[in-house]
Protein backbone atom coordinates (compact mmCIF):
# COMPACT_ATOMS: atom_id res chain seq x y z
CA UNK A 1 0.00 0.00 0.00
CA UNK A 2 1.24 3.15 -0.99
CA UNK A 3 1.47 5.92 2.14
CA UNK A 4 0.03 9.02 1.03
CA UNK A 5 0.20 10.65 4.74
CA UNK A 6 2.85 10.71 6.59
CA UNK A 7 3.83 11.93 10.23
CA UNK A 8 6.90 12.16 12.67
CA UNK A 9 7.16 13.78 15.41
CA UNK A 10 4.08 16.01 14.79
CA UNK A 11 3.67 18.78 17.86
CA UNK A 12 1.32 21.73 17.64
CA UNK A 13 1.59 24.27 20.56
CA UNK A 14 -1.11 27.14 20.80
CA UNK A 15 -0.27 30.04 22.93
CA UNK A 16 -3.25 32.10 24.47
CA UNK A 17 -2.68 34.88 27.15
CA UNK A 18 0.88 33.96 27.31
CA UNK A 19 0.30 30.45 28.23
CA UNK A 20 1.19 27.37 26.44
CA UNK A 21 -1.30 24.78 25.09
CA UNK A 22 0.17 21.89 24.18
CA UNK A 23 -2.35 20.72 21.50
CA UNK A 24 -0.80 17.70 19.63
CA UNK A 25 2.10 15.91 21.40
CA UNK A 26 4.44 13.76 18.79
CA UNK A 27 1.69 12.00 17.16
CA UNK A 28 3.20 9.54 14.54
CA UNK A 29 0.49 8.89 11.68
CA UNK A 30 0.92 6.79 8.55
CA UNK A 31 -1.99 6.75 6.25
CA UNK A 32 -2.03 4.67 3.35
CA UNK A 33 -3.05 4.81 -0.08
CA UNK A 34 -7.36 3.64 -0.34
CA UNK A 35 -7.96 3.55 3.60
CA UNK A 36 -10.81 5.79 5.21
CA UNK A 37 -9.91 6.76 8.83
CA UNK A 38 -11.89 7.87 11.16
CA UNK A 39 -10.35 9.84 14.38
CA UNK A 40 -12.45 9.91 17.58
CA UNK A 41 -12.28 11.35 21.21
CA UNK A 42 -13.05 13.28 23.23
CA UNK A 43 -13.63 17.47 22.88
CA UNK A 44 -10.78 19.27 23.12
CA UNK A 45 -8.51 16.46 22.31
CA UNK A 46 -7.15 17.67 19.15
CA UNK A 47 -8.95 16.35 16.20
CA UNK A 48 -9.62 19.11 14.46
CA UNK A 49 -6.20 20.31 14.77
CA UNK A 50 -4.96 17.38 14.20
CA UNK A 51 -6.53 17.71 10.74
CA UNK A 52 -5.84 21.20 10.28
CA UNK A 53 -2.05 20.48 10.73
CA UNK A 54 -1.80 17.14 8.63
CA UNK A 55 -3.50 19.04 5.48
CA UNK A 56 -1.73 22.08 5.64
CA UNK A 57 -4.51 24.20 6.90
CA UNK A 58 -2.49 24.92 9.51
CA UNK A 59 1.06 25.17 10.43
CA UNK A 60 2.90 22.67 12.73
CA UNK A 61 4.52 23.72 15.60
CA UNK A 62 7.67 20.98 15.07
CA UNK A 63 7.70 17.36 13.19
CA UNK A 64 7.16 16.40 9.93
CA UNK A 65 4.12 16.13 7.52
CA UNK A 66 4.72 14.41 4.05
CA UNK A 67 1.95 14.54 1.70
CA UNK A 68 2.30 12.57 -1.59
CA UNK A 69 5.61 12.49 -0.96
CA UNK A 70 6.14 15.98 -0.17
CA UNK A 71 7.26 17.33 3.37
CA UNK A 72 4.44 20.18 3.82
CA UNK A 73 5.88 21.87 6.60
CA UNK A 74 8.93 22.90 3.84
CA UNK A 75 6.19 24.37 1.75
CA UNK A 76 5.65 28.33 1.60
CA UNK A 77 1.86 29.64 1.60
CA UNK A 78 1.93 29.80 -1.57
CA UNK A 79 2.87 26.43 -2.90
CA UNK A 80 0.92 24.89 0.21
CA UNK A 81 -2.53 26.41 -1.22
CA UNK A 82 -1.82 25.32 -4.48
CA UNK A 83 -1.78 21.59 -3.09
CA UNK A 84 -3.88 22.25 -0.80
CA UNK A 85 -6.64 23.31 -3.59
CA UNK A 86 -5.06 20.84 -6.65
CA UNK A 87 -4.59 17.73 -4.02
CA UNK A 88 -7.25 17.54 -1.33
CA UNK A 89 -10.99 17.89 -0.53
CA UNK A 90 -12.73 19.81 2.50
CA UNK A 91 -15.50 18.91 4.13
CA UNK A 92 -16.74 20.66 7.50
CA UNK A 93 -19.42 20.69 9.86
CA UNK A 94 -20.07 23.94 9.18
CA UNK A 95 -21.12 24.12 5.46
CA UNK A 96 -19.48 26.88 4.41
CA UNK A 97 -20.24 28.11 1.13
CA UNK A 98 -20.25 31.69 -0.96
CA UNK A 99 -23.32 32.72 -0.14
CA UNK A 100 -23.35 35.37 -3.47
CA UNK A 101 -22.71 32.29 -5.66
CA UNK A 102 -25.51 29.18 -7.03
CA UNK A 103 -24.95 25.78 -5.65
CA UNK A 104 -23.35 25.04 -8.52
CA UNK A 105 -20.83 27.55 -8.66
CA UNK A 106 -19.77 27.12 -5.51
CA UNK A 107 -19.28 23.03 -6.88
CA UNK A 108 -17.33 24.05 -9.45
CA UNK A 109 -15.57 26.85 -7.75
CA UNK A 110 -12.62 24.92 -6.89
CA UNK A 111 -11.35 23.89 -10.62
CA UNK A 112 -11.95 27.20 -11.64
CA UNK A 113 -9.49 28.58 -9.35
CA UNK A 114 -7.13 25.31 -9.97
CA UNK A 115 -4.39 26.14 -12.19
CA UNK A 116 -3.85 22.85 -13.33
CA UNK A 117 -7.52 22.99 -14.89
CA UNK A 118 -7.48 23.38 -18.87
CA UNK A 119 -11.06 22.63 -19.38
CA UNK A 120 -13.34 25.26 -20.57
CA UNK A 121 -16.13 26.66 -17.96
CA UNK A 122 -18.74 24.77 -19.93
CA UNK A 123 -16.84 21.26 -19.49
CA UNK A 124 -16.06 22.22 -15.88
CA UNK A 125 -19.84 22.97 -15.90
CA UNK A 126 -20.89 19.62 -17.18
CA UNK A 127 -18.85 17.59 -14.87
CA UNK A 128 -20.19 19.67 -11.69
CA UNK A 129 -23.52 18.62 -13.38
CA UNK A 130 -22.16 15.38 -13.18
CA UNK A 131 -21.46 15.43 -9.81
CA UNK A 132 -24.27 16.52 -8.64
CA UNK A 133 -26.26 14.04 -10.46
CA UNK A 134 -24.22 11.39 -8.72
CA UNK A 135 -24.72 12.82 -5.06
CA UNK A 136 -28.77 13.10 -5.90
CA UNK A 137 -28.75 16.82 -6.04
CA UNK A 138 -29.43 17.57 -9.58
CA UNK A 139 -32.11 19.60 -8.93
CA UNK A 140 -30.48 22.33 -6.92
CA UNK A 141 -27.81 23.75 -8.89
CA UNK A 142 -29.32 27.27 -9.57
CA UNK A 143 -30.70 27.47 -6.42
CA UNK A 144 -29.10 29.89 -3.94
CA UNK A 145 -27.15 28.35 -1.11
CA UNK A 146 -30.07 29.26 1.00
CA UNK A 147 -32.49 27.55 -0.87
CA UNK A 148 -31.20 23.77 0.02
CA UNK A 149 -32.11 21.57 2.72
CA UNK A 150 -28.49 20.87 5.43
CA UNK A 151 -28.64 17.02 3.70
CA UNK A 152 -29.17 18.94 0.36
CA UNK A 153 -26.16 21.56 1.51
CA UNK A 154 -23.57 18.91 2.44
CA UNK A 155 -23.81 16.85 -0.29
CA UNK A 156 -23.18 19.72 -2.34
CA UNK A 157 -19.65 20.64 -0.26
CA UNK A 158 -18.75 16.94 -1.04
CA UNK A 159 -19.11 17.51 -4.52
CA UNK A 160 -17.29 20.38 -4.08
CA UNK A 161 -14.86 18.63 -2.34
CA UNK A 162 -14.64 16.09 -5.24
CA UNK A 163 -14.42 18.87 -7.74
CA UNK A 164 -10.45 18.86 -8.91
CA UNK A 165 -10.30 14.58 -8.42
CA UNK A 166 -8.46 14.76 -4.80
CA UNK A 167 -5.88 12.23 -3.87
CA UNK A 168 -7.78 12.57 -0.57
CA UNK A 169 -10.44 14.37 1.35
CA UNK A 170 -10.42 15.45 5.14
CA UNK A 171 -13.54 15.93 6.66
CA UNK A 172 -14.39 17.13 10.08
CA UNK A 173 -17.14 16.36 11.60
CA UNK A 174 -19.11 16.17 8.13
CA UNK A 175 -22.20 14.65 9.21
CA UNK A 176 -22.21 16.60 12.83
CA UNK A 177 -25.38 18.84 11.45
CA UNK A 178 -27.34 16.57 9.97
CA UNK A 179 -29.89 13.80 10.94
CA UNK A 180 -29.42 9.92 10.89
CA UNK A 181 -31.37 10.07 7.13
CA UNK A 182 -29.02 12.71 5.77
CA UNK A 183 -25.83 11.38 7.94
CA UNK A 184 -26.37 7.83 6.37
CA UNK A 185 -26.47 9.26 3.17
CA UNK A 186 -23.68 11.58 3.37
CA UNK A 187 -21.52 9.26 4.69
CA UNK A 188 -22.33 6.51 1.70
CA UNK A 189 -21.30 8.96 -0.72
CA UNK A 190 -18.05 9.21 1.03
CA UNK A 191 -17.79 5.21 1.18
CA UNK A 192 -18.19 5.38 -2.60
CA UNK A 193 -15.91 8.07 -3.15
CA UNK A 194 -13.23 6.06 -0.68
CA UNK A 195 -14.33 2.46 -2.97
CA UNK A 196 -13.22 4.90 -6.22
CA UNK A 197 -9.83 4.92 -4.31
CA UNK A 198 -9.59 8.29 -2.90
CA UNK A 199 -8.27 8.23 0.47
CA UNK A 200 -10.64 9.77 3.33
CA UNK A 201 -9.66 11.12 6.90
CA UNK A 202 -13.18 12.14 8.85
CA UNK A 203 -13.42 13.56 12.50
CA UNK A 204 -16.32 12.11 13.80
CA UNK A 205 -17.65 11.74 17.56
CA UNK A 206 -20.54 9.19 15.92
CA UNK A 207 -19.59 5.73 16.37
CA UNK A 208 -22.11 4.49 13.21
CA UNK A 209 -19.93 7.12 11.07
CA UNK A 210 -16.68 5.44 12.24
CA UNK A 211 -18.07 1.92 11.66
CA UNK A 212 -18.10 2.46 8.07
CA UNK A 213 -14.27 3.64 8.30
CA UNK A 214 -11.26 1.04 7.74
CA UNK A 215 -9.44 2.34 10.85
CA UNK A 216 -10.44 4.47 13.61
CA UNK A 217 -7.76 6.65 15.90
CA UNK A 218 -8.44 7.59 19.27
CA UNK A 219 -7.31 11.02 20.33
CA UNK A 220 -6.92 11.94 23.99
CA UNK A 221 -5.21 15.01 24.86
CA UNK A 222 -2.95 15.86 21.97
CA UNK A 223 -1.78 11.98 20.91
CA UNK A 224 -3.18 8.47 19.38
CA UNK A 225 -3.75 6.15 22.70
CA UNK A 226 -5.73 3.83 20.73
CA UNK A 227 -6.08 2.80 16.99
CA UNK A 228 -8.37 0.13 15.58
CA UNK A 229 -8.26 -1.99 12.40
CA UNK A 230 -11.03 -2.30 10.92
CA UNK A 231 -11.10 -3.53 7.48
CA UNK A 232 -13.00 -1.91 4.39
CA UNK A 233 -16.62 -1.95 4.68
CA UNK A 234 -18.36 -3.47 1.66
CA UNK A 235 -22.06 -2.64 2.46
CA UNK A 236 -24.62 -5.06 4.33
CA UNK A 237 -26.75 -4.32 6.97
CA UNK A 238 -25.47 -7.11 9.78
CA UNK A 239 -21.39 -6.51 8.62
CA UNK A 240 -22.47 -2.71 9.50
CA UNK A 241 -24.21 -3.89 13.00
CA UNK A 242 -21.24 -6.19 13.84
CA UNK A 243 -18.94 -3.50 13.05
CA UNK A 244 -21.21 -1.03 15.47
CA UNK A 245 -20.75 -3.35 18.28
CA UNK A 246 -17.20 -4.51 18.43
CA UNK A 247 -16.56 -0.26 17.75
CA UNK A 248 -18.34 0.22 20.29
CA UNK A 249 -16.91 -2.27 22.78
CA UNK A 250 -13.66 -0.83 21.91
CA UNK A 251 -14.56 2.57 22.56
CA UNK A 252 -15.49 1.90 25.74
CA UNK A 253 -11.82 0.13 26.87
CA UNK A 254 -10.96 3.83 25.66
CA UNK A 255 -12.86 5.31 28.06
CA UNK A 256 -15.40 6.73 25.51
N1 LIG B 1 -6.85 28.58 16.89
C1 LIG B 1 -6.66 28.20 18.15
N2 LIG B 1 -6.03 29.00 19.04
C2 LIG B 1 -5.82 28.61 20.31
N3 LIG B 1 -6.19 27.41 20.81
C3 LIG B 1 -6.83 26.56 19.98
C4 LIG B 1 -7.08 26.91 18.61
N4 LIG B 1 -7.71 25.86 18.02
C5 LIG B 1 -7.83 24.92 18.97
N5 LIG B 1 -7.31 25.33 20.15
C6 LIG B 1 -7.26 24.53 21.38
O1 LIG B 1 -6.74 23.26 21.06
C7 LIG B 1 -7.40 22.24 21.80
C8 LIG B 1 -7.93 21.19 20.86
O2 LIG B 1 -8.94 21.74 20.05
P1 LIG B 1 -9.59 20.95 18.84
O3 LIG B 1 -8.51 20.45 17.95
O4 LIG B 1 -10.61 21.84 18.24
O5 LIG B 1 -10.27 19.70 19.58
P2 LIG B 1 -11.40 18.69 19.07
O6 LIG B 1 -11.58 18.88 17.61
O7 LIG B 1 -10.89 17.35 19.44
O8 LIG B 1 -12.62 19.01 19.85
C9 LIG B 1 -8.46 22.94 22.64
O9 LIG B 1 -7.92 23.11 23.93
C10 LIG B 1 -8.64 24.26 21.95
O10 LIG B 1 -9.01 25.24 22.87
MG1 LIG C 1 -13.21 19.50 16.44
Amino acid sequence: MNTVLQTKGLCKTYIVNKRQNNVLKNIDLTIGEGEMVAVMGPSGSGKSTLLYCVSGMDRVTSGEVTFNGKDTTKLREKELAKLRLDEMGFIFQQMYMMKNLSVLDNIILPAVKSKKNSESRRQTEERGRALMHRLGIDDVGGNDINEVSGGQLQRACIARSMINSPKMIFADEPTGALNRASSDEVMNELLSLNRDGTTVMCVTHDPKVAAKCSRVLYLVDGKIVGEKEMGSFDGGDKELRDRERTLNNWLMEQGW
